[in-house]
């Protein structure tokens, strides 16, 4: 038996423990194993597959990053080409990608990644690939798994963010606007700003209205707090208008969402007459060592993946429904977005204490 792995779209913290595991799992049953790198671009000759066993992965369970290495623009059912023309048409090049696992003598695929990386492989399975997906997010946004590896450590990081900010905001009376990520999806912004204690937070599925974002400012300044924190998810958008977006995106990536904190922190200074910043916590998030929790998570879905393969389950991907990990299939996963529940129990208890989220 001959399996490989490959890691897709934007890097989380856990991946290199979910590597481990499945290559461990996997050499451990007497199987081969082989890393294609970047996404699908080691199967299309522009990049490499190398052979993974106890060796290459030794010692990597806690270190950030892929070994594999990844990309968020590798769709090979829609690879960017560049014409003569310097433009670039959008090709579609799976056949070379079975073509090539078929040469290598790969037996399954084991592909590591988030919401796109995951239709991908619904869609090579509809081609008769043997493949298997372990769902990768620091957003959180997949449904079918409570959670994925990568969260708990993006949220950490950014609490670890709130918490200094507190003392400046504080010292200096201001209002301090962070941007966490999350593209469509408030997760990241919702768990770090409750544990974070913030004052406002600014989520997609709830848009906001800056005046009562800003009758919440004023209203702990008449209170003697004289300072701030809130929190937005990059994909917020008031009520009435639309997330924002950076610039242009490469060809074959999707739209970048980002770049609302500054406009709200110049909002609520004219608003309010009270000092603001702003700061994009960005790919800090993705970086550093996964927390205890994802490690254990990935460890836990490489370990699944591989039971998974041995039991032919293909077009299916693990998934954490605690406290066991299951198996569903990509279209169930896929089926629908997860998104904030503005009913959650995080929402209620985050208004009960106080925290407005600008509705
Ligand atoms: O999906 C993970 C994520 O980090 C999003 O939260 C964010 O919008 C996006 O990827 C950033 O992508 P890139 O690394 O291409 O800037």
């Amino acid at each position: 038996m001959r399996i490989a792995l490959s890691t897709g779209g934007g890097d989380a913290p856990g991946l290199n423990a979910v590597i481990r595991s499945a290559v461990l799992s996997a050499t451990l049953r007497g199987w081969e194993v082989l890393g294609i790198c970047r996404g699908y671009y080691g199967l299309l000759g522009e990049d490499e597959v190398i052979p993974l066993n106890a060796e290459t992965v030794r010692g990597i369970a806690h270190m950030g990053g892929t070994i594999l290495r990844t990309t968020n623009r590798g769709n090979p059912f829609e690879f960017p080409v560049q014409q003569p023309d310097g433009q670039f048409a959008m090709v579609d090049r799976s056949d070379e990608v079975l073509r090539n696992a078929r040469n290598m003598g790969i037996d399954a695929l084991i592909s590591i990644g988030g919401d796109g990386s995951l239709a991908i492989a619904q869609r090579f399975y509809e081609k008769g690939m043997r493949i298997v997906g372990v769902p990768k997010t620091i957003d959180n946004d997949v449904s079918g798994t409570i959670t994925t590896f990568g969260f708990d450590t993006a949220v950490s990081t950014a609490i670890d963010a709130i918490d200094k900010l507190h003392t400046t905001a504080e010292s200096h009376d201001r209002v301090l606007v962070m941007e966490v990520m999350g593209r469509h999806a408030g997760f990241i912004a919702l768990h770090a700003g409750v544990a974070g204690t913030a004052d406002v937070i600014l989520i997609p599925e709830i848009p906001y209205d800056l005046a009562k974002v800003c009758e919440k400012i004023q209203a702990r300044d008449k209170r003697g707090r004289h300072f701030s924190i809130v929190v937005c998810a990059e994909g917020a958008y008031p009520q009435g208008g639309k997330e924002s977006i950076i610039g242009e995106s490469l060809p074959g990536q999707s739209r970048r969402v980002g770049g609302i904190a500054s406009r709200i922190a110049w909002e609520i200074e004219q608003m309010t007459g009270k000092e603001s910043r702003s700061l994009v916590l960005g790919h800090l998030q993705r970086g550093g060592m996964p927390t205890g929790y994802d490690r254990l998570l990935a460890a836990r879905f490489g370990g699944a993946a591989v039971e998974a393969v041995e039991q032919e389950k293909w077009g299916q991907m693990v998934a954490l429904q605690s406290p066991h990990i299951v198996t569903l299939p990509f279209s169930e996963a896929l089926a629908e977005p997860k998104r904030v529940d503005p009913n959650h129990d995080i929402v209620r208890t985050a208004r009960a204490t106080g925290i407005s989220f600008g509705d």
